[in-house]
């Protein structure tokens, strides 16, 4: 992150963070550079690069320019030191734990996650010796008491899905930090727009650049931000990271790279090591979608207020779940760390149960029925029967997706257009 760049304004930093012209060819949007290797100039630069004692290409599995370009960009954004981007949001959810947990490590993470994430966590990780502890992250004295000498990360999401909970952050870190272990937040829902984590407490961010970052709804991604402030030597948890590595020479790397020790370690071991890596062509698109995050989260946000205002009205609506409604349990904490809005993923229960949620996903026709969140189209999914069905009724219920519950992600459609279709669906659905 360059000086000028952090003065300059969010929207500018959006267009502009990480890139400059292309030096050779003078092309203005950065190249799409899609080559597996990069030639090294003798044996020397060659060492240099393998040794860590020089930053350049080697292989695309670990490096790229143009990823480069998007981590530079991610980076500065989300005011972290540095990013490593990956194939996906879960690729980035397993690469951060993989920087910080061995076999028979913990991590205690919110109960109220994107279902997918649950599952992940539960299942997938036991596999590989990492036990995750659910915690209601509301409640601080049962996430401080999910805490052992094991345990090695907090993981919340910002803005919950499909919930539209907002978690306190700042609650969060500080019991992180009373344990000696960073504070990983997901912050995909609420974009850098809307809430930077870092700036309260959070020492590692990550994304699935899949939803709002891209924002198209054609290119899966991930990214890990990394703030750079976490003490892993006052800490003393993680000795891969603070001792010297025997796979590079002895070198430590927080000795060697300071702030950068995570994101380094993240590339120069996990990425090589796991190979979740973002494409180029992944990484040019994200670029692209970043350029206008700020102008669609704001279109976003007004229409996903609108849309929520008038379902809250609506007769055959028994609830609305969205902190941007001043009833809502969670729109002080939203107006704390997302003054701008409340992001645009939010859920409400439909008269009728299963059923009707059931009928009111078969019969919208300008919303898409499917399984995705953040395109500038609006989408809708009945969690219980997709998304979250893997999950147990208590945890379904947890998680804010009981039989009752449509999650919908507004676009950015003429708003007009957005109530007219729920209007007919809703009507469809409950025989009104
Ligand atoms: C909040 C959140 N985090 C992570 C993910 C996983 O991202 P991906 O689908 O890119 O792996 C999702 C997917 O819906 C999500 O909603």
């Amino acid at each position: 992150m360059t000086d000028s760049a952090k003065r300059q304004g969010f929207s500018t930093r959006a267009v502009h963070a990480g890139t400059t012209p292309d030096p050779t060819t003078g092309a203005r949007v950065p190249p799409i550079h899609q080559s597996v290797a990069f030639v090294f100039r003798d044996v020397e630069h060659a060492a240099n690069l393998f040794n860590l004692d020089e930053a350049g290409f080697i292989y695309s599995r670990l490096t790229n320019p143009t990823v480069s370009t998007l981590q530079d960009r991610l980076a500065d954004l989300e005011g972290g030191a540095g990013a490593v981007c990956t194939a996906s949001g879960h690729a980035a959810q397993m690469l951060s734990l993989f920087g910080l947990m061995r076999a028979g490590d913990e991590f205690v993470a919110s109960n109220k996650l994107y279902g997918g994430s649950i599952t992940q966590f539960g299942h997938a990780f036991a596999r590989l010796g990492w036990t995750v502890r659910f915690v209601d992250p509301d409640d601080p004295e049962t996430v401080r008491g999910a805490c052992n000498d094991r345990t090695r990360a907090i993981f919340s999401e910002s803005l919950a899905n499909p919930g539209g909970i907002m978690c306190d952050i700042e609650s969060l870190a500080k019991i992180a930090h009373e344990n000696a272990i960073p504070l990983i937040i997901d912050n995909t829902l609420a974009t850098p727009v809307l809430c930077n984590p870092i700036a309260y407490g959070a020492d590692l961010v990550v994304h699935s650049t899949t939803k709002f970052l891209s924002g198209h709804g054609h290119a899966i991604g991930g990214a890990i931000i990394d703030s750079g402030t976490f003490d892993w030597v006052a800490s003393g948890k993680f000795p891969h990271l603070t001792d010297p590595n025997p796979a590079y020479h002895g070198t430590s790397f927080v000795e060697k790279f300071g702030e950068l020790a995570y994101t380094v370690y993240s590339i120069a071991v996990s990425l090589r090591d796991l190979g979740p890596t973002m494409s180029a062509d992944i990484a040019a698109r994200t670029l692209t979608g970043i350029e206008t995050l700020p102008l669609r989260v704001k279109k976003h946000c007004e229409n996903a207020q609108a849309t929520a205002e008038w379902l809250q009205k609506h007769e055959q609506v028994e609830w609305v779940s969205y902190a941007g409604l001043p009833e809502d349990p969670y729109y002080e904490r939203a107006q704390r760390y997302c003054p701008d809005g409340a992001g645009a993923v939010f859920t409400f229960g439909v008269r009728g149960g299963y059923e009707a949620g059931v009928k009111v996903v078969e019969n919208v026709t300008l919303f898409s029925h499917l399984a995705n969140i953040g395109d500038t189209r609006s989408l809708i999914v009945h969690p219980a029967s997709t998304t979250h069905r893997q999950l147990s009724d208590e945890q379904k219920t947890a998680a804010g997706a009981g039989p009752e519950v449509i999650r919908i992600s507004v676009g950015i459609e003429d708003i007009d257009d957005i109530l007219a279709d729920l209007e007919q669906a809703l009507a469809v659905a409950t025989g009104g």
